[in-house]
């Protein structure tokens, strides 16, 4: 089958050259990912379940070189490699595995199939040495027991729950040796907001059955706790943890999940948080709350991942809320608990600055989390590849221990002597066919996996590989295709939400426009964060006039932010209250900028249309035309987003839309009529007002087909 792929794939080429009509390769649905161009050399089948045989088979099955391969678990340990590095020693004839543990050799094998499939074989005598720099590199399943999931783009939650322990689908290992291929060790299987029915017995028969499956390859299960599993499950009054009665029901939890799964990873808590319960219920702190749990994981080796995201409704600025929780707490917790923080203070914006809490708690084992599913970064109907946006976050300086001391320099541990460190990245996998319902959102996937593994490796070179093994390494191909995938990111955040705009998107389903919407929550309204006015457009985070949110880094970032001339442009109107004339550094008003921005958001989107029109010789027509639809719809919702959002803007600073980006196609009143923008304009205040609907976290199909109509210049329609 894959021969006969590439066979296709070559004459396909030979006849583009030739000027003749291409015969397209064959089609796909994208189920096989990154392994798509592995081509298989013999229909070995591993010895039995282990981690050695499962090495062992894929080198049989895709090693096409004429080395031979020896996969070695060396016998003298070698402290440089640790628990997950490897060696790879090329020499004439021979290329051999080496690592300290069967799972290092499996993590060298995928690594040398790697090499092969990008060409990048080194020509002659060579010694590769690969480590980890994190050491959980891990997944979060926003997965719910009735596979919904929670901001998933991509179908239902792979973990059948109805037919586990009993029937287990092939997808579960596919996926554990889709992770293990990019060295993703941990994964937390259920939703932050969690339900405790997962930790029964009845469902803990089922993640064993999960964990059995994960195990070869090296990846360990964890569970997203609900707080209040005590009095939900557990027939307590309290969930108080400082209750001997609620200590002892977590010891007993703990000791009944270890020994249904003796290599369990540990817990993720999401606590006092969007409604979710909390030590703070009973007066405690998160310190109190991870500690508990801390001690009951400790004897086995478990740890805490413990979520930084909290805020209220009462705060003058959600931005700084993390830091003041938690920095009074630095020194506080154990050892084994890390502070899972996400990259912004906010929420996955397309653009944030970083979290200040990454600098301002050296006592505590920080963790970064990230979002792989983009739940505001147009779901999976947008191409947005998010490596730029993390690596971004993990380069930014906190100086906290001066100058580099970067996001990831902090959280690889560098400064501390605990070395314990994670990573986390909210998945984007569900279960249709291609995994991510969208084609091209199989690289953020790969991404964060490479990412966890080596944070210092570039977008370029991580886009470079999933080309080459995904699609296509054809010059033709790669170098537009890659080009496109590097920009996205930027392209994204200029038309939705340029120069430090924020939270403005319509508030149900985070997808599209609504800056004229307010909710009973004001940190939930868009209003809130972009406070348009006749005066100006921006969040004055200052110290004189503002929150003082700008305090909270350390300097110089403090000041530069704080000092509207220094703020760098595209966090502009995330620290400032800006007048919509004021001089842009290219001499242009913000209000002219604010269009061209967008402007140049849209037309970069419509060119992605005209790259993938040129890349289709290269790609089979199931997955081209899957893309080319997307992409259009992609650069028409672009639109949608200037126009709502310029329009809205525009009541307020009264001046023009330049003659030279592309005039409205709907009018303001149009647009607010569009169902999905529309949600019941409530009174701001802090509860929820009686018989107010609730927020809906789930798309619901028909919002992406309430899409105002849109012609755009060099758009060809569907
Ligand atoms: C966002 C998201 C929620 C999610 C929350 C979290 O607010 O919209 O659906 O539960 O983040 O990270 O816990």
């Amino acid at each position: 089958m894959k021969s006969f792929k590439t066979f296709v794939i070559a004459s396909a080429l030979i006849l583009a050259v030739s000027g003749c009509k291409v015969e397209k390769p064959a089609d796909t649905d994208g189920h096989d990912l990154w392994f798509h161009n592995l081509e298989q050399v013999s229909d070995a089948t591993p010895a039995s379940y282990t981690t050695e045989a499962i090495a062992q088979n894929e080198i049989d099955r895709f090693w096409k070189g004429k080395a031979a391969v020896e996969i070695k678990v060396l016998d003298k340990q070698d402290d440089a490699l640790g628990r997950d590095g490897y060696r790879l020693v090329f020499s004439s004839g021979k290329v051999s595995v080496e690592a300290n543990t069967a799972i290092g050799t499996l993590y060298g094998v995928y690594g040398l199939l790697r090499l092969q499939q990008t060409d990048a074989l080194p020509k002659g005598s060579k010694t590769i040495t690969e480590v980890p720099a994190y050491e959980y590199r891990a997944f979060n399943h926003w997965d719910n027991l009735n596979r919904s999931v929670e901001r998933g783009y991509a179908g239902k939650s792979l973990w059948n729950w109805d037919e586990l322990p009993d029937k287990v689908s092939p997808v579960y290992q596919e996926y554990a040796r889709a992770n293990a291929s990019v060295g993703i060790n941990a994964t937390a299987i259920n939703n932050v907001n969690a339900n405790a029915q997962i930790l029964t017995p009845e469902y803990l028969q089922k993640v064993k059955v999960l964990a059995d499956i994960f195990r070869p390859y090296g990846l360990k299960v964890f569970l997203s706790l609900n707080f209040a599993a005590p009095k939900h499950i557990g027939g307590l009054d309290t969930s108080d943890p400082l209750d001997p009665k609620v200590v002892q029901f977590w010891k007993d939890k703990t000791a009944e999940i270890y020994a249904l799964i003796p290599d369990f990873g540990g817990y993720l808590v999401k606590a006092n948080s969007e409604g979710q319960s909390g030590p703070q219920d009973y007066g405690r702190t998160h310190a109190d709350g991870a500690n508990m749990l801390a001690d009951a994981l400790a004897p086995y080796g478990g740890v805490v991942f413990w979520r930084a995201f909290v805020y209220d409704a009462q705060a003058e600025d959600r931005a700084m809320q993390a830091s003041d929780e938690f920095v009074p707490l630095d020194g506080q917790f154990r050892d084994n608990v890390l502070v899972q923080v996400k990259n912004g203070p906010i929420d996955f914006q397309p653009r944030e600055p970083i979290s200040p809490l990454f600098g301002q708690a050296p006592k505590t084992n920080l963790m970064l989390e990230v979002q792989i599913t983009q739940e505001y970064l147009g779901h999976s109907k947008h191409m947005v590849y998010l490596h730029p946006l993390w690596k971004e976050c993990l380069d930014t300086d906190t100086y906290e221990f001066g100058k580099g001391s970067t996001v990831a320099a902090v959280t690889e541990g560098k400064y501390r002597d605990n070395k314990l460190s994670a990573i986390s990245g909210v998945t984007n996998i569900g279960d249709d066919a291609n995994w991510c319902g969208h084609q091209m959102a199989q690289i953020n996937w790969y991404a964060y996996g490479r990412m966890a593994w080596n944070p210092d490796l570039s977008s370029d070179e991580i886009a470079d590989e999933w080309l080459r093994q995904t699609f296509s390494s054809d010059p033709k191909f790669l170098k537009p295709v890659k080009d496109m995938l590097n920009r996205s990111r930027e392209v994204n955040v200029s038309y939705e939400m340029p120069l430090g705009l924020h939270h403005i998107m319509a508030s149900n389903a985070h997808f599209g426009p609504g800056p004229w919407e307010t909710s009973y929550r004001k940190d939930w309204s868009p209003q809130f964060y972009h406070k348009a006015g006749p005066d100006g457009v921006g969040f004055d985070r200052t110290v004189a006039t503002g929150s003082g949110a700008t305090a909270q880094y350390n300097e110089p970032l403090a000041s530069t932010y704080d000092n509207i001339e220094t703020c760098p442009e595209n966090l502009l109107l995330w620290f400032h209250h800006v007048p919509w004339d004021y001089k842009m550094k290219d001499g242009q008003t913000l209000w002219n900028e604010l269009c061209h921005t967008y402007q140049k958001g849209i037309e970069a989107a419509e060119e992605y249309v005209r790259i993938w029109e040129k890349a289709e010789p290269y790609v089979d027509n199931q997955r081209y035309q899957e893309v080319r639809t997307k992409l259009i719809r992609q650069a028409k919702d672009a639109m949608w987003w200037r126009d709502a959002v310029i329009l809205y803007f525009q009541t307020f600073s009264n001046m023009p839309i330049p003659d030279d980006c592309y005039p409205a196609q709907h009018t303001l009143e149009e647009l607010q009529q569009v169902g999905v923008f529309r949600r019941p304009q409530m009174p701001q205040g802090g509860a929820r007002p009686q018989g107010a609907p609730q927020m809906p976290r789930q798309p619901r199909p028909e919002i992406y087909d309430m899409l105002p109509d849109y012609t755009l210049p060099s758009m060809p329609e569907l």
